[in-house]
């Protein structure tokens, strides 16, 4: 996590908000947010964390899955930045699921492993928000924030479901770039800062996420109850408690940590399940239900029976 903690108050000596206001409405009261150190600074701590704790070296990874919205480079992509910082040999492609990105490199990890083609793989979440948002209006400031989160993915039976979902809608949430001039378009525009219609991004969360979370169960043949923790995209707490309500789980089941971090995009999962582990809450044998959504409008739902 960046070293920058903002609180609330902090945020309203510029912008026309409340300590109340956001506690109530998101459960935020304080981000972490980039200033002194870089993106890649953290993706390479978190890599280098997750690798550590799999046991293994960077150079007996076969493949680097990064999950990014944007960050300053367009291009080259961020994994084969972060593959000489970590000092690994091997290939690696990003990924742009927007706040779905950690679900759906678990399922390209688990495709490539069992077609045989990587025996190990590293998928790093690292994400800067706050570099897009507006930060002259209150609307997505007070949401966002920056993090990283990582792990290494290896063989065996523990991916039990997964379910992808779609539903074509830009203007929900959308961040739009400028692009360099050339000498032949005529009309050219200009980029603007993320654009975001909260009460309508709220309501699609709940349903498409409830749906989907149903969905991906049926897949497994499980119940609600069957289910030892729900990760759940920490994007607001309100969404969470009206997800679990609609399933009827214990609140104890859905960990948050939106009250410290804020939304991280798709590094929210993966800073969750460290944080879960840190905590010893997680052993051998817990099924966790994974689930995301995000700008597409897109959602992520999959099953997994933690096996260290
Ligand atoms: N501070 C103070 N007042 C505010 C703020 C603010 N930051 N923002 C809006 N308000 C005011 C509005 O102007 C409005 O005032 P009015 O009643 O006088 O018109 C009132 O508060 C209520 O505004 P709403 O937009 O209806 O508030 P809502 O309860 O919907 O909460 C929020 C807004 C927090 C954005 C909510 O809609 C939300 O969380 N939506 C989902 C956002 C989300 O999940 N985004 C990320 C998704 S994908 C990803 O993670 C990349």
């Amino acid at each position: 996590m960046p070293s920058l903690s903002v609180t609330n108050d902090e945020l309203a000596t510029f912008l026309d908000t409340s300590d109340e206001w956001i506690t109530e409405r998101t459960g935020i009261r304080a981000r972490r947010l980039l200033s002194t150190e870089t993106l890649y600074d953290l993706a390479e701590e978190a890599a280098k964390k997750a690798i550590k704790s799999s046991g293994l070296t960077a150079d007996q990874l076969d493949f680097i899955i990064c999950s990014n919205v944007a960050n300053r480079y367009i291009t080259p992509g961020m994994n084969c930045i972060l593959q000489e910082k970590i000092g690994a040999t091997c290939a690696g492609l990003d990924i742009n699921v927007a706040c779905a990105g950690f679900v759906n490199a678990l399922m390209l990890a688990d495709s490539m492993i069992q077609a045989g083609r990587a025996k190990h793989i590293l998928i790093v979440c690292a994400e800067e928000p706050s570099k897009y948002c507006n930060w002259k209006e209150r609307d997505t400031s007070i949401l966002f924030a920056d993090g990283a989160g990582a792990v290494v993915v290896d063989a065996g039976d523990g991916f039990k479901a997964v379910h992808l979902s779609m539903i074509s809608s830009k203007d929900v949430l959308y961040y739009e770039r400028c692009m360099e001039e050339t000498p032949y378009e005529r009309n050219r525009k200009e980029g603007q800062p993320l654009v975001m219609r909260g009460r309508e991004l709220f309501r699609m969360a709940v349903s498409q996420s409830t749906k989907d979370i149903r969905t991906v169960l049926e897949k497994a043949g499980m119940q609600p109850s069957d289910i030892t923790y729900y990760l759940m995209h920490q994007a607001n707490k309100r969404i969470i408690e009206s997800i679990r309500t609609l399933l009827d789980e214990p609140e104890e089941k859905f960990p948050t940590n939106i009250e410290n971090y804020g939304n991280t995009s798709s590094a929210s999962i993966p800073i969750l399940l460290d944080e879960m582990l840190a905590a010893e809450k997680i052993h051998k044998g817990d099924t966790l239900l994974m689930s995301a959504f995000g700008a597409g409008f897109v959602s992520a739902v999959c099953i997994l029976e933690w096996g260290k």
